[in-house]
C-alpha cells in the first residue's frame, strides 16, 4: 500500500516568531490528525532547526522547499541536501514550479538535486505540472511526461523506488483555481503508467502521486477521493492550522 502523504509547503512566508508558532497549534492539534496519513511540514530553511525541535515528539516530519545541485564547497548562498539532512528534515521538494519559473531551474539541474538527496537519505518530492498555455494547447501530458522523465528516468529501481511524485498545474498554484477532481485523475492515472512502462507495475502502484494547486478543506475529500491521487502539496492552506488540519483529516 502507498503512502498517503499531505505536505504544507509554508513558501517564503513566516518570520521564526510566526513559523514556530504556527508549527505549535500543529503540535497541540496533531491528536485530531488522520493517523493514516504521513504529515509533512515543509518551512523555509532559517526554520527548520527550532521546527524540528517543536516537533520532535510528534509523527510530522520535516521537509526543505529546495536543495543545492552540488555537493559541497563554493556555491555562495546554496543549502546541501547533506545540510538538510542534518536537521533531521526527511523530505525535500525538488523542482516546484515556482523554482522553474524563476530561477531557471531545468530538469537536468533537477535531476542532479534529485540524486544528492537520495544519496543523503532524503525523499525527494518531485514536481511537475503543465501552465496554462500548454493544457489550452492539449500539451499537459508531452510536458509532464518530459519533466518526469528527464528529471528522473535515469533512476535505477532501487532509488526510484524512493521518490514521492506532486503532480501541481501552475494555472492552479496560489489562483483560487482548482484542477477537477477529474483532471486530477486523468492526469495522475497517466503518471503512474509512464511509471509502469519504465519500471513496471509493482513500483508505479507504491509510488505516491500528490496533486497541489488551491487545495482547501473544503474541495480536498473530492479530490482526495480518486485512485490514482495519493494526497496533496499544500501552499497557502497550509498557513493556516485549521485549514491544514481540514485537509489531513479529508482523507
Ligand atoms: P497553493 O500552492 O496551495 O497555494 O495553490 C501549492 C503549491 O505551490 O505547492
Amino acid at each position: 500500500m502507498r503512502k498517503q502523504i499531505v505536505a504544507g509547503n509554508w513558501k517564503m512566508n513566516t518570520n521564526i516568531a510566526e513559523g514556530i508558532s504556527l508549527a505549535l497549534e500543529l503540535r497541540e492539534l496533531e491528536n485530531k490528525f488522520n493517523d493514516n496519513i504521513e504529515v509533512v511540514v515543509i518551512p523555509p530553511f532559517t526554520h527548520i532547526s527550532e521546527i524540528s525541535n517543536v516537533l520532535s515528539d510528534t509523527d510530522i516530519k520535516i521537509g526543505a522547499q529546495n536543495c543545492a545541485s552540488e555537493e559541497k564547497g563554493a556555491y555562495t548562498g546554496e543549502i546541501s541536501a547533506e545540510m538538510i539532512a542534518s536537521l533531521e528534515a526527511k523530505y525535500v521538494t525538488i523542482g516546484h514550479s515556482e523554482r522553474r519559473a524563476y530561477y531557471g531551474e531545468t530538469n537536468s539541474i533537477l535531476n542532479k538535486k534529485v540524486k544528492l538527496a537520495i544519496k543523503n537519505n532524503l525523499t525527494p518530492i518531485y514536481c511537475c505540472g503543465e501552465k496554462l498555455e500548454e493544457r489550452e494547447a492539449k500539451n499537459h501530458f508531452d510536458v509532464v511526461k518530459t519533466q518526469i522523465s528527464e528529471g528522473l528516468f535515469d533512476l535505477d529501481n532501487k532509488d526510484f523506488s524512493k521518490i514521492v511524485i506532486a503532480y501541481e498545474p501552475v494555472w492552479a498554484i496560489g489562483t483560487g483555481v482548482t484542477a477537477s477532481p477529474e483532471q486530477a485523475q486523468e492526469i495522475h492515472e497517466f503518471i503512474r503508467n509512464i511509471i509502469t512502462e519504465k519500471y513496471g507495475k509493482e513500483i508505479a502502484e507504491n509510488i505516491s502521486i500528490l496533486y497541489g494547486g488551491s487545495v482547501k478543506p473544503s474541495n480536498a475529500n473530492e479530490i482526495f477521493g480518486k485512485t490514482d491521487v495519493d494526497g496533496g502539496l499544500i501552499g497557502g492552506a497550509a498557513l493556516k492550522s485549521n485549514d491544514f488540519m481540514g485537509i489531513i483529516n479529508a482523507f
